[in-house]
């Protein structure tokens, strides 16, 4: 079921785009659908996206236009990165399309997709020559057994390897490389896969499992803390940290002693790092999230279907960025975890 709408307040606020906490908007990533091909066990488990689960009607989905007009709206607040998330986007038709309008917008200086990568391979190409900078891919295990378990969708590792090769070849690097380790399914897998990707130029980024959403049953135990996924892998390859890039960069990054590359650990359950979120989120049906555990959307889609101006989006915009004072990771607790939350795939990860 959708979650609820916030009312956004209407009133324009002049000044500097930043939160109640002072963190400016940097970040917008996009939805562009909830529906996927895979049933990722901590995202979309078959359970509740089986064959009967409503996904959203398509008229209720904002069309390439409306998001690339929505865009325009957020670089004037100060967003420089657009990321295409889902749901799987490249299941959307034509995304090669919203790619090319988005890259129209020189206030864009980071355009990226994350993907499964499953219909990467023979899309890498038309996605690049559109203007697409970089893409992420998601692979939770080199081996078959456990990767099919992972996304239920019995899909081959080597058809995900063919898509990273593919968008490499396509100039979509450097690539990185999505892991997300839960408990008792891969961790097997962290060695193997840091072992394969060293001296490759990807990097693989080690996602601790959150507790976005209802469907996925999240419990602590099934987390595997950052610390851990770090000993195990520099009790093989020495480790040392690297200094942060960028303000909101999620991953803390350690870079190999040998100069075999790099790795990133995403640990927001053990270490969260709301103080730093730059980022928001618009939903497929054009909803803004400004976390990923909020409770409620603002609703652009009503707002960008009305005869609103772009000053009058921009206003509103801006007032529901200046009101935001999220920190769920920081406050996350026994209460808060009971707290409604929005699907990952709905709101794009
Ligand atoms: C929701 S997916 C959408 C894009 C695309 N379908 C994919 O899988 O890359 C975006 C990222 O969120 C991650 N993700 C999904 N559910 C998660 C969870 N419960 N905890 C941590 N990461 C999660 C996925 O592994 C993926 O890297
Ligand atoms: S993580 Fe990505 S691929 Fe897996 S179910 Fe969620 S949206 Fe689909």
């Amino acid at each position: 079921m959708a979650p609820p709408m916030i009312q956004s307040p209407s009133a324009p606020t002049p000044g500097l785009t930043t939160d109640t906490r002072g963190r400016p908007l940097r970040d917008l990533r996009i939805s562009v659908t909830d529906r996927c091909n895979f049933r990722c066990v901590y995202c979309m488990p078959r359970e509740t996206f089986g064959p009967d689960h409503a996904f959203l009607p398509r008229d209720e989905i904002l069309s390439f236009d409306e998001i690339a007009r929505l865009v325009r709206v957020f670089t004037r607040l100060g967003v420089t990165k657009v990321r295409l998330t889902g749901g799987e986007p490249l299941v959307r038709r034509d995304l090669e399309t919203l790619v090319g309008m988005l890259r129209a917008d020189p206030a864009i200086a980071d355009l990226t997709l994350t993907t499964n990568g499953s219909l990467l391979a023979a899309r890498a190409p038309a996605l690049a020559s559109a203007g697409l900078n970089r893409v992420t891919i998601s692979l939770d295990a080199l081996d078959d057994p456990t990767f099919g378990r992972m996304n239920d969708a019995r899909f081959p590792v080597a058809r995900v390897m063919e898509g990273i090769q593919a968008a490499e070849e396509a100039g979509l690097g450097p690539i990185k490389v999505n892991m997300v380790v839960k408990r008792g399914w891969n961790e097997s897998a962290v060695l193997p896969m840091a072992r394969h990707f060293r001296w490759s130029g990807r990097s693989v980024r080690f996602i601790e499992y959150m507790d976005v959403g209802h469907s996925n049953g999240w419990r602590l135990d099934d987390v595997v803390p950052a610390s851990e996924i770090l000993a195990m892998i520099s009790a093989e390859f020495p480790l040392e940290p690297m200094a942060p890039t960028e303000r909101g960069e999620v991953a803390r990054r350690y870079r190999y002693t040998d100069g075999g590359g790099e790795i990133g650990l995403i640990a927001s359950v053990t270490q969260p790092f709301c103080g730093d979120c730059v980022r928001a989120r618009l939903s497929a049906d054009g909803r803004l999230f400004t976390c990923l555990f909020a409770v409620a959307g603002h609703d652009l889609r009503s707002l960008v279907r009305s005869d609103a101006s772009d000053g009058e989006i921009e206003a509103r915009l801006r007032r529901v960025w200046n009101l935001r004072d999220d920190r769920y990771s920081e406050l996350r607790s026994a209460e808060t975890l009971d707290l409604p939350k929005v699907e990952m795939s709905y709101i794009g990860g």
